[in-house]
């Protein structure tokens, strides 16, 4: 359980975000006093990573770590996520640099983390949850994304792209002795799903999402593509696995288990 005395850490990476970031850190800062933040930038040539340093110089509770070469969000997250692990934090939240994440709606996800959640989601897809001035193009695509991901995955959650989560330590600290190789958005399906492999509580709170005012997305075609192409694969390996778990019932049944496999489920 988490507690007056529970220590956060919300991991923003970065690329590029040298106009987004300082606003959207002067209102987590402001909306959330007690709560540390680590920028993970990605050696932003914009200077984002030598603002966020100063900022860091004049501010105990804001952190940064430089990593080399733009490798993607899967990356920059998951180096963030070690660093606060290493330093004892209890939640660890994940959040845009671009404010699309209203800091004052943390308090939504941490209280869910109260509540028992081992992963807070803060969902766009839920009753109450919105989005605010995307255009038609990307709502489709974040629509269909999670359509696809829960028929394909038979995943039960309705936004499973989201970018604004909260991890309890303990479910992080297991995820993190696996490999994962996500680089882009799909990131955040694979600790969806790898979550709810291990049944963690995943719980989703509806958030507004608002499109950002500065700077501009990262989004792009290679990330939809290794989205779609991971998420089918995943999709694949879960209805197999599915199956060899009806044909391992029906062996037990009988009095014989034919899968090997079968004994470490
Ligand atoms: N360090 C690092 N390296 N940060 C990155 C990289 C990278 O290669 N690529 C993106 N980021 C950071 C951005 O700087 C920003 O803080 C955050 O990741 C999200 O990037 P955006 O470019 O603002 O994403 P978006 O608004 O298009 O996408 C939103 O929707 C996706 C789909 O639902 C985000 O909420 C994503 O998290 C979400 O998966
Ligand atoms: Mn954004």
């Amino acid at each position: 359980m988490t507690g007056p005395s529970t220590r956060t850490l919300v991991v923003i990476p970065t690329y590029n975000e040298r106009e987004a970031l300082p606003g959207t850190l002067e209102r987590l800062r402001r909306a959330q006093p007690d709560v540390d933040v680590l920028i993970a930038d990605d050696g932003s040539p914009d200077g984002t990573g030598a603002w966020a340093d100063a900022r860091a110089a004049e501010d105990p509770a804001v952190h940064v770590l430089h990593r080399t070469a733009k490798e993607g969000l899967g990356p920059a997250y998951l180096a963030g996520f070690a660093w606060g692990l290493e330093r004892g934090y209890d939640v660890l939240v994940e959040m845009d640099a671009d404010a699309s994440h209203r800091p004052e709606q943390l308090g939504r996800l941490l209280g869910a983390v109260d509540a028992g959640a081992d992963l807070a989601i803060g969902s766009r897809w839920v009753k109450g949850g919105r989005v605010h001035d995307w255009p038609l193009r990307r709502l489709f695509l974040s629509r269909g994304a999670n359509i696809y991901t829960r028929v394909a995955m038979g995943l039960a959650v309705n936004d499973a792209t989201a970018g604004y989560r909260a991890f309890r330590s303990e479910l992080l600290a297991r995820l993190l002795t696996e490999e994962i190789a996500s680089h882009g958005y799909c990131f955040q399906v694979d600790m969806t799903r790898r979550s709810a492999d291990r049944g963690a509580r995943i719980v989703e709170v509806p958030i507004d999402f608002d499109e950002r005012v500065e700077g501009v997305s990262k989004m792009d075609s290679s990330i939809v593509a290794e989205a779609l192409g991971r998420v089918t694969l995943w999709g694949l390996q879960h209805r197999a696995q599915q199956l060899r778990r009806a044909v391992g019932y029906r062996g037990r049944r009988r009095g014989a288990v034919t899968d090997p496999s079968a004994r470490h489920r």
